[in-house]
């Protein structure tokens, strides 16, 4: 069947869109432009581009003569921020709200419109210039779920200093990693976080990991609890101190960047070693970030959009930062999480604000649901036009529950599939799409993907193997920053010129993908992508462990929780006692969102004969299952 059409008697269970969300629909005829997008994808690709602002108008709109490292818009002038902010300011929206933030308390309330947050993001950003902050510098970030994240970033981006924000539930040796690796030279961070009514110790946290950090000059800490934390002479400013200086005052001009010049670093995990800095760019992140939103979310100015992520992940990135403000968009962000301190904190906010686009986590879902119907029927969701998943695969159980107790059948789920790597939906939906509970659909406008089995040849329909994109797009990673060798290794060298994705998935009769899980060590917590060496590097930090191996086992609510594998050095004895101190130990040392679920001591771990861990063995020890193709495991 044609990949541009979706034929009119589906399989299996179908929710076809209702007229009215046809009605309301900004693109109603899907088909028209998957075929546009696939026959002339530079074309596709800069109608969306000429929709934003451009100081000069790109030569080329794809160079694929250095493959796999593409550029999009060659000789194009462009700043993102222009586009999120800048450009909107000689219109009717400057005066618009851009961003409506509560505390998790309930308590804080605060709103900016675009004009606002010019200001905030200028003044934020005059700091950053006057603490020596330069176009191409790296600037890690470790602050909570605040405002201040959202100005940090955007003042990197304006005046083209690298942002690389670390997840506040990583703790010192991620931090301190990403930064040896960012070789930043300023950390901003804040004095401490709230989560779930406790205080996280960010500030302190930042002391430890750049303790070992020679290249951080600065560190610019922000008052959020307003609890005492230490500060360093020369070294430590406060934020608000440096606010009333008058050179944080005045216009701060946005730089002119080359579409292709960097815009962020994210670290996330692979297969193996260390953090991998996926590299990101001003132009093509910014068009696919922009149109990917625009089309799936549907977002217009009369909409309220809420994005439940963290800024920490690439979902909170694109699509609680950037995205939104490319649209003119008012988005709500939320300090706290969905169960804190009632079950129906979230939808209190959903009614409160008159949220109209929600998206969140199959794993979020799942702890609601557990609370039951009680909660959410207290509460008016009838705003609500449009909802979104993302992070893992959702369970057609928790998909159905979204669709009939948030939805209330009206809204249709925008299951979209995409990675830190691409910045930008690859397979999903869009609101006229007939859905089937737990699949993406079909690839985003421009893209094809294929299933391909250990040789590169396309499985048969309906078995699984490995998912591969096909064509290039804008978002696309551009590389490991400061290991382009990994970046061709990682991405292109199993299937060369396929983009391989990490995960595998199968395709239905219908031409339908549904995402299996991840074919490489990657653990997916509660959505959070985590690797297995760093969560054993950091057991075997500890004193009585010899060796370690970490697995993901399924777990009810956070799709995946970690089981690790513990050989003790001679001496250690196991007992329950020493299983939590490693479960403690790994949340205090990598981050909470780490700690392991299970400690299981063992004589012995599975490993080839070249002396590598068969992890895959050890799950299906741990579930029972088959232990598959064992030629390689030693004696
Ligand atoms: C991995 C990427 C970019 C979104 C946040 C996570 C899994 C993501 C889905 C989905 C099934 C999904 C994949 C992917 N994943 N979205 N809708 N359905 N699986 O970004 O941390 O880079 O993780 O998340 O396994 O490879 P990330």
């Amino acid at each position: 069947m044609n990949d541009n059409t979706f034929s009119p008697s589906l399989h299996g269970e179908v929710y076809y869109p209702s007229p009215q969300v046809v009605e309301q629909a900004r693109l109603k005829d899907w088909q028209a432009l998957a075929e546009f997008a696939e026959q002339d994808l530079e074309g596709f690709w800069a109608r969306e581009a000429e929709e934003l602002e451009w100081f000069q108008k790109w030569e080329k709109v794809l160079d694929d003569s250095n493959k796999p490292f593409f550029k999009w818009f060659v000789g194009g002038k462009v700043n993102i921020v222009h586009n999120c902010i800048d450009r909107h300011l000689t219109t009717a929206r400057k005066n618009k709200l851009a961003l409506i933030w509560e505390s998790e308390d309930g308590k804080q309330v605060r709103t900016f419109s675009y004009y606002a947050l010019n200001r905030e993001v200028s003044r934020f950003a005059n700091i950053l210039k006057a603490m020596g902050v330069r176009k191409g510098d790296r600037v890690t970030i470790y602050i909570g779920r605040i405002p201040e994240i959202i100005f940090a970033m955007l003042a990197c981006a304006k005046i083209g200093a690298i942002h690389s924000v670390v997840f506040a539930g990583f703790s010192v040796d991620a931090l301190r990693g990403r930064i040896q690796d960012s070789q930043s030279r300023l950390v901003i961070t804040a004095d401490g976080a709230y989560q779930n009514g406790k205080i996280v110790e960010l500030k302190r946290i930042t002391d430890e990991a750049i303790k070992e950090c020679p290249s951080v000059e600065n560190v610019l800490v922000i008052r959020r609890t307003g609890h005492e934390v230490p500060m360093e002479a020369n070294r430590d400013h406060w934020y608000h101190d440096l606010c009333a200086l008058p050179v944080a005052n005045g216009k701060c001009p946005t730089e002119v960047m080359d579409a292709e010049d960097p815009l962020f670093i994210l670290y996330t995990s692979g297969s193996t070693g260390k953090p991998k800095a996926i590299l990101h760019v001003h132009g093509g992140y910014m068009v696919g970030v922009y149109s990917s939103l625009k089309y799936v979310f549907d977002l217009k100015d009369e909409d309220r959009w809420w994005c439940t992520a963290d800024p920490g992940w690439i979902t909170g990135h694109s699509y609680l930062v950037y995205g939104p403000l490319l649209l003119g968009a008012t988005s709500f962000m939320f300090e706290g999480g969905p169960v804190y301190p009632y079950p129906d904190r979230w939808w209190q906010c959903v009614e409160h604000y008159g949220i109209t686009v929600f998206y969140t986590a199959p794993t979020a879902i799942r702890s609601l649901m557990r609370f039951g119907e009680a909660w959410p029927n207290r509460r008016d969701l009838s705003s609500l036009r449009l909802l979104g998943s993302v992070g893992e695969p959702i369970n057609p159980e928790a998909w159905r529950w979204y669709y009939s107790v948030i939805g209330k059948e009206r809204c249709p789920i925008m299951d979209t599939w995409w990675q830190t790597e691409t910045g930008m939906f690859m397979i999903t939906p869009t609101p006229v799409v007939p859905l089937k509970p737990g699949s993406g659909t079909r690839p985003f406008f421009g893209q094809k993907a294929e299933i391909l089995d250990e040789a590169g040849n396309p499985v048969p329909q309906g078995q699984e193997g490995y998912l591969v994109l096909l064509r290039p797009w804008p978002s696309m990673l551009r590389t490991i920053y400061g290991d382009p060798e990994r970046y061709v290794q990682q991405y292109w060298s199993k299937y060369p010129g396929k983009y391989l994705t990490g995960d595998s998935a199968r395709q239905d009769e219908d031409g339908y993908f549904w995402i299996i899980g991840r074919t490489d060590d990657v653990i997916k917590v509660s959505g959070h992508r985590l690797g297995t060496a760093e969560i054993e590097s950091s057991l075997v930090s500890h004193p009585a462990v010899a060796e370690a191996a970490a697995i993901g086992l399924p777990h009810e609510i956070k799709g995946q929780a970690i089981h690790v594998f513990v050989l003790l050095r001679v001496g250690f004895a196991p007992s329950p006692e020493l299983a939590e101190e490693l479960r403690q130990h790994v949340a205090k040392h990598l981050g909470p969102i780490a700690r392991p679920e299970a400690v299981n001591f063992v004589d012995k771990l599975p490993k080839t004969r070249s002396g590598k861990i068969m992890r895959r063995v050890l799950r299906a020890r741990a579930q029972g299952l088959p232990e598959g193709d064992i030629s390689t495991l030693e004696e």
